[in-house]
């Protein structure tokens, strides 16, 4: 009995200490630019949630300025080789604006990082779409098949999807394979709203300055299914969208593809020294789809 008692008081402890440190380190960060009533659970599986009003009308107008001049063809990436090509499962325009571009971009992606809570450098380059009329983007998942893909910065883990227009009619994001949560969220988009291909799953309607984010991966690291997710045809009007991918590791670090043969980390030479390149070979050599970080050090390349 007095165990119990002793676990419901760290329990206890731990629930009125615990987010006090938290806010305070996160403070001027996280806790400053979220605020959590403005996030709905779209579903659990897969696990996806809107933030309303994540962008500024600014912000959108920003985006959609930076893309104008330089859009063209969406391409997807081939199942086995990850080459980019061009493919009518895909048909929007579409261009990639440099992480940390300017002031604005930098704090779109400080806004994605304190929301999701995965490092600014584990994201890639925001993609900007334009669908026009009938344009849509067939159900598909956002994690690779293949391995070059998966190279850099490892799987996507999640998806921040942001709306940069509202769009008259079409265009949703639909989860096709998404489990219906109890409590049926569906019947918060009115569903005379919602297009023919919108109802063939949960589907989240555009709103500018919305932002839908959803995990492709499970928490056991695995690809999620139910992630398969499409962009329904615009019906009428134009909508404009901004992704940001992020992987489970960073993207920026770029591997050492073959002939550049350089440690990754600060720290290589004293972990070999150490004899990590024996005892920890995964993280300091790795294989030659997934190069580890300290190869120069470890005399693998
Ligand atoms: C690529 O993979 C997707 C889903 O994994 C599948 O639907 C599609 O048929 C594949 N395409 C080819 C050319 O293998
Ligand atoms: C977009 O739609 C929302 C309601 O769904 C509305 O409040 C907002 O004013 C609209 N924005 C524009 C730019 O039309």
């Amino acid at each position: 009995m007095s165990r119990v008692v002793f676990l419901l008081s760290v329990l206890l402890i731990s629930i009125f200490l615990i987010p006090r440190e938290v806010s305070s380190s996160y403070a001027g960060s996280a806790s400053a630019i979220i605020n959590p009533s403005k996030v709905k659970q779209v579903s659990w599986k897969p696990r996806a949630f809107v933030y309303e009003g994540f962008l500024t009308d600014l912000e959108c107008d920003h985006l959609i300025s930076l893309a104008k001049s330089e859009l063209k063809r969406s391409a997807v990436a081939d199942n086995e080789s990850g080459k980019s090509k061009l493919s009518e499962v895909r048909t929007s325009s579409g261009m990639f604006i440099p992480k940390n571009k300017d002031p604005i971009v930098s704090g779109i992606e400080d806004k994605i990082s304190s929301w999701t809570f995965l490092p600014k450098e584990n994201g890639e380059d925001i993609q900007v779409l334009r669908y026009e009329h009938g344009q849509k983007y067939d159900p598909h998942y956002d994690y690779f098949v293949d391995k070059v893909n998966i190279a850099r910065g490892g799987h996507r883990i999640a998806t921040v999807l942001m709306y940069l227009t509202n769009v008259t009619k079409g265009g949703e994001t639909v989860f096709p394979n998404a489990e219906e949560p109890p409590t049926r969220h569906r019947g918060s988009e009115r569903s005379h709203d919602l297009s023919e291909c919108a109802k063939k799953g949960i589907a989240v309607k555009p709103r500018r300055g919305d932002a839908l984010l959803f995990f492709s991966l499970l928490p056991n690291a695995t690809p999620d299914t139910e992630s398969l997710h499409a962009g329904c045809p615009v019906i009428e009007g134009e909508k404009w969208s901004a992704t940001k991918w992020i992987h489970v590791d960073s993207f920026d670090r770029m591997v050492g593809a073959g002939g550049d043969c350089s440690d990754q980390h600060e720290n290589c030479e004293r972990w070999a020294a150490l004899g990590e390149c024996t005892n920890n070979p995964e993280y300091m050599i790795g294989s030659s789809d997934l190069p580890g970080y300290c190869r120069r050090s470890c005399k693998a390349c």
